[in-house]
C-alpha cells in the first residue's frame, strides 16, 4: 500500500507511465470506437459508486479502476466524428501541455509566485489579439469558457457604461445607480442572459433586436430602439449563431452602436475564428471596432475544457471590474501581469498554457488551415445530404455549422427529423444533436475537431441517410 509519504518520483513514475498508456489507448481508440457512450446510469453507478472508502487505496490501482469503469461511459468527443453541440478536440500539443498545468500545479493567480506561468499567459494573449486582429492595446484574460468571457466583458462593461454616467458600480452597486440598458440580438446565446444575471441586469429588461432568416441581428432595427433616449447602453453582438453559424454586421453594429455611445460587446465564442483565417476575415469585418470580445479555446482551436479567453479595448474598465487586493498577496509592481486583475477566479490553474501551446504547434497557417478545413467539411456535409432525397438544408453554410431537416412524406417532418437524429445517435458512426430552427425540429452538425478527415464526412453522410431512410411513422 502507497501512503502519500512514500509518493516520491520512483513511486510516481509508474502511475504516470500507465495512465500514458491508457490516455493513448483513448485516444487511438476514437477513430473506430462507437461514438455514443454505451454505459446506462444504473451501471456507472455500480462501477463507480459505493461506500465512501475508509482505508486508502494503492493509486495505481485508483487510476486503472477509474479509466476502465468510466470508459463505457464517456462519448468520443474529442473524436473526429464528433459533431454535436460546438466542441472541438484536444490537439496533440495541447493535450500535452494541459498535463503539465496539473502536473506543475501553479497557482497562476499572481506573477511573483509563479512568473513562468504567468509570462506565457502574457504572450499568448498577444499572439492571441494579433492572431484575431484586435486592437494591440486590448487587455484579455484566459477564463473557464465563454460563458465566464461575457461575465467579465460585461462586467467591464457595466463599469465603464455607468462610471461615463458618474456613477462607480463598484464602490456603490447597482441600487440607485442610473439604468442601463441592454441591447442584443434575438438569437443571442443563452450564455449572454446568464452573465447578465449574474451582473444583476434581469432578463426582463433586455431589449432583443428583430433578426433577418438567419438569426443575424437587423442594423436597420437597432438604430430606432437606440435613439429613444440618451442612457448608458451595452450592446450584444454575435460572431456565429449556435444555429446556423452565421456572423453579424459587426462593423454596421458598431458604427450604429458607437454613435449613441453604447458598449459593444461580441460573443464569438466559435465564430470569431473567422478572423485567424485570411479566407474567412471578411466575414468578421470591423471586429476590431468593438469594445469587448467572448471566445473560447476549447471550441474552435482544439484545446483541452475548459478554456474561455476575454479581450477588452478598455484595460482601465477590466482591471477596475476584476481587480482585486490584499495585503498578504504580492502583487506585481511593474514587472509582471498578475492575472487575477483580470480574471473572476482569484486561485486558478495555469490555463493559458495549452493554449500556448495549441498556437505555437499550429503556427498561423496551422490555425488558418484547421478553421478553412472545418468549413469545407461543414460544405461538404451540406452538399452531400442536400444531394440525398427528402433531405432539406436549412442554413446558409457559411461557416461550420449545418442545420438539416428530414421531410416525411405524411408531413410530419418534425418527427421524422427527430426519429434520424436518435437513430443517428443510436448507430454510433457519428454524433451529433438536434434543434428548433425558426420552429422547426432541426439536426445540428458542427465541425470543429482537427482530426475530422473528408473521409470521417463521406461516413457520416452514409449513416445519416441510412438512418432517414429507416424511418417509419
Ligand atoms: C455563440 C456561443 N456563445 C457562448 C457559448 C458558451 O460557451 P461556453 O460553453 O464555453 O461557456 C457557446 C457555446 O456553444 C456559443 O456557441
Amino acid at each position: 500500500m502507497t501512503t502519500p509519504k512514500e509518493r516520491t518520483p520512483m513511486a510516481l513514475q509508474p502511475l504516470l507511465d500507465e495512465t500514458a498508456t491508457y490516455a493513448s489507448g483513448f485516444l487511438e481508440g476514437l477513430a473506430e470506437r462507437r461514438v455514443a457512450p454505451t454505459a446506462t446510469a444504473e451501471e456507472l453507478r455500480e462501477q463507480l459508486g459505493g461506500p465512501l472508502p475508509d482505508e486508502p487505496h494503492e493509486p495505481r490501482q485508483v487510476v486503472a479502476d477509474l479509466a476502465k469503469r468510466a470508459e463505457p461511459g464517456l462519448m468520443a468527443m474529442p473524436g473526429r466524428r464528433f459533431f454535436g453541440f460546438v466542441i472541438g478536440g484536444s490537439l496533440p500539443a495541447a493535450l500535452a501541455a494541459d498535463w503539465l498545468v496539473s502536473t506543475w500545479d501553479q497557482n497562476t493567480g499572481l506573477y511573483a509566485p509563479t512568473p513562468a506561468t504567468s509570462i506565457i499567459e502574457e504572450v499568448c494573449g498577444a499572439w492571441l489579439i494579433e492572431l484575431l486582429g484586435l486592437p494591440e492595446d486590448a487587455s484579455f484574460g484566459f477564463v473557464t469558457g465563454c460563458q465566464m468571457a461575457h461575465f467579465t466583458a460585461l462586467a467591464a462593461a457595466r463599469h465603464h457604461v455607468l462610471e461615463t454616467d458618474g456613477w462607480d458600480v463598484e464602490a456603490n452597486g447597482l441600487t440607485d445607480a442610473p439604468p442601463v440598458r441592454v441591447v442584443l440580438g434575438e438569437e443571442r446565446h443563452i450564455t449572454i442572459d446568464r452573465a447578465l444575471r449574474f451582473l444583476g441586469f434581469g432578463v426582463a429588461s433586455l431589449r432583443p433586436i428583430p433578426v433577418d432568416g438567419q438569426g443575424r441581428m437587423r442594423p436597420d432595427a437597432l438604430g430606432a430602439v437606440l435613439a429613444e433616449s440618451p442612457m448608458p447602453t451595452i450592446l450584444c453582438a454575435q460572431a456565429g449563431n449556435i444555429n446556423t453559424g452565421a456572423i453579424e454586421p459587426l462593423r454596421a453594429i458598431c458604427d450604429i452602436g458607437h454613435e449613441s455611445g453604447a458598449w459593444v460587446h461580441v460573443d464569438g465564442a466559435f465564430g470569431i475564428w473567422a478572423a485567424a483565417s485570411p479566407t474567412l476575415r471578411p466575414l468578421v469585418d470591423g471586429i476590431e471596432l468593438a469594445d469587448s470580445w467572448a471566445t473560447d479555446a476549447h471550441k474552435w482551436l482544439n484545446v483541452p475544457y475548459d478554456s474561455g479567453l476575454v479581450f477588452c479595448a478598455h484595460p482601465a474598465a477590466h482591471q477596475a471590474a476584476m481587480g482585486t487586493h490584499a495585503s498578504y498577496l504580492i502583487h506585481s509592481e511593474g514587472q509582471g501581469r498578475d492575472p487575477m486583475d483580470w480574471n473572476p477566479e482569484f486561485s486558478r490553474r495555469a490555463r493559458g498554457l495549452p493554449v500556448y501551446a495549441a498556437i505555437r504547434s499550429l503556427g498561423r497557417s496551422g490555425i488558418a488551415d484547421l478553421i478553412d478545413r472545418c468549413c469545407a467539411h461543414a460544405r461538404r456535409f451540406a452538399r452531400a445530404l442536400g444531394q440525398a432525397p427528402g433531405v432539406e438544408i436549412l442554413n446558409e453554410v457559411a461557416l461550420n455549422q449545418v442545420l438539416v431537416r428530414f421531410l416525411d412524406p405524411g408531413g410530419d417532418h418534425d418527427a421524422r427529423t427527430r426519429a434520424t437524429i436518435k437513430a443517428v445517435q443510436e448507430d454510433g458512426t457519428c454524433w451529433l444533436g438536434g434543434t428548433t430552427w425558426r420552429g422547426k425540429a432541426a439536426m445540428r452538425i458542427s465541425v470543429c475537431n482537427w482530426s475530422t478527415t473528408a473521409e470521417d464526412v463521406d461516413r457520416s453522410v452514409e449513416a445519416i441517410v441510412r438512418a432517414a431512410s429507416r424511418w417509419r411513422r
